[in-house]
């Protein structure tokens, strides 16, 4: 295989010099990825238990998809939404009908999914809901993400992530996750218009709620005419062991946010699906993006969600999560290293047993690392395990075993 150009302490360097300084990556470059690998500039292997935050759910580089993408770059890529194309109406009619809603308004990173949900709900809120001007209210569950927009660190409640970005967008309102008794309260308010939720909080660690929590919340949201609002930018497309993490309470959300593995990590491409009576208030001028439904964009997707349903993804998470839970539930039982493994499907966490310093967590990603397996902390002291979806249960065990071995040698 054919090594690339530049070393590792040189790409580095590169970045560190000339890049912002705005991520702290693990010290490996990498050049390649195909499925559940991929290889740094010296050509060394490794295990993706990351997947680009879950982007990659296909697997790198999946050839239907890649194919989708050359056929289509070779013929139109981009019109703008100031004319129609002709791949965006049929895109829209089987995203719509994959996901079942009446309509998608396309967008292109997972925050401007986001922004789209909370302007949509609040247009809803004026001219549906009768909320008096400006008064509209979003509710946030505590330790969400959702991106990096001024919205969005706005609904955050991590202070590195929002200090200094002030003064913040008014009309949110923040609970406690996986508390119903604080969602009842907050929805005594009458201009309450929306409830934007992960159904996972995956930046978070992996957090998952109570069983029935999503259901009960959807149905007090119900009982008070408030938008339940699906932040399934990480837990959507068959990543959690379901098409989408909602369906495992059978909750279908009255605005449904996807990104990431909705282009498989191709490209930038998310979308918001509501059915008409909240997607038709928005009108033209009002919403939209140059880039947003563009064709390449559109023959991407069609191509990601067809492998998902086609390689029977979500059913394949659904095993290889249950495989990789026990492999860890046994690992946590020789080890007091590992205190914690927690997750759906194939999105979950270990919790490693180090609130001080989070180096263990950091040295143990290291030792990984050297070992052929790629993952990162989140909040100190905790590892988040999500690889492709194409993962093979010979392959999880192997994983394992590396996860195994670097644990008990740090
Ligand atoms: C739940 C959730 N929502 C939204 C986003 C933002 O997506 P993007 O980084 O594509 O803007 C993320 C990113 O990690 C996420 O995890």
């Amino acid at each position: 295989m054919l090594q690339s150009v530049i070393s590792t302490q040189e790409a580095i360097a590169l970045e560190e010099k000339y890049n912002a300084h705005n991520y702290h990556p693990l010290p490996v470059v990498l050049s390649r990825g195909e499925g559940v690998c991929v290889w740094d500039v010296d050509g060394k292997r490794y295990f993706d238990f990351l997947s680009a935050y879950s982007a990659v759910n296909q697997g790198h580089c999946h050839p239907r998809i890649i194919n989708a993408l050359i056929e289509q770059a070779q013929k139109l890529t981009l019109t703008s939404r100031a004319f129609y194309n002709d791949r965006l109406g049929e895109y829209a009619e089987f995203v719509t009908q994959y996901f079942g809603y009446d309509r998608v308004l396309p967008m292109n990173t997972g925050v401007e999914g986001g922004e789209t949900a909370l302007k949509l709900c609040r247009k809803w809120a004026y001219q549906v809901k009768g909320v008096p001007t400006n008064q509209a209210k979003i509710i946030f569950a505590r330790n969400n993400f959702w991106g990096r927009t001024l919205a969005a660190v706005s609904a955050s409640t991590d202070d590195n992530a929002k200090n200094d970005f002030g003064p913040y967008m008014p009309g949110y309102e923040i609970i406690d996750y996986n508390d119903l008794t604080a969602l009842a309260t907050a929805l005594e308010d009458k201009n309450v218009a929306g409830f934007m939720l992960e159904p996972i909080q995956g930046e978070a660690g992996v957090v998952v709620p109570d069983e029935g929590y999503l259901r009960k919340a959807y149905e007090m949201c119900k009982a008070k005419n408030v938008l339940f609002i699906a932040d399934e930018v990480q837990t959507g497309i068959a990543r959690t062991g379901k098409l989408l993490a909602c369906d495992h309470e059978s909750v279908k959300p009255d605005i449904l946010i996807l990104g990431k593995a909705l282009s498989g990590g191709v490209m930038p491409v998310s979308a918001v699906l509501a059915n008409d009576e909240i997607m038709l208030c928005i009108k033209p001028g009002q919403h939209g993006s140059t880039f947003g439904g563009n064709p390449l964009a559109c023959a991407v997707a069609t191509a990601a969600l067809n492998v998902v349903r086609d390689e029977n993804l979500p059913e394949n998470a659904e095993k290889m999560g249950v495989v990789f839970r026990d492999r860890m539930t046994k690992l946590i039982a020789k080890t007091d290293k590992a205190v914690l493994v927690r997750g759906k499907g194939l999105l979950n966490a270990l919790v490693i047993n180090d609130t001080e310093t989070g180096d263990l967590a950091w040295n143990i990603c290291m030792k990984m690392s050297e070992n052929g397996l790629l993952a990162k902390p989140t909040h100190g002291n905790i590892i988040r395990f999500a690889p492709p979806l194409v993962i093979t249960e010979a392959q999880v065990h192997e994983c394992c075993d590396i996860i195994e071995h670097s644990v008990m040698a740090v």
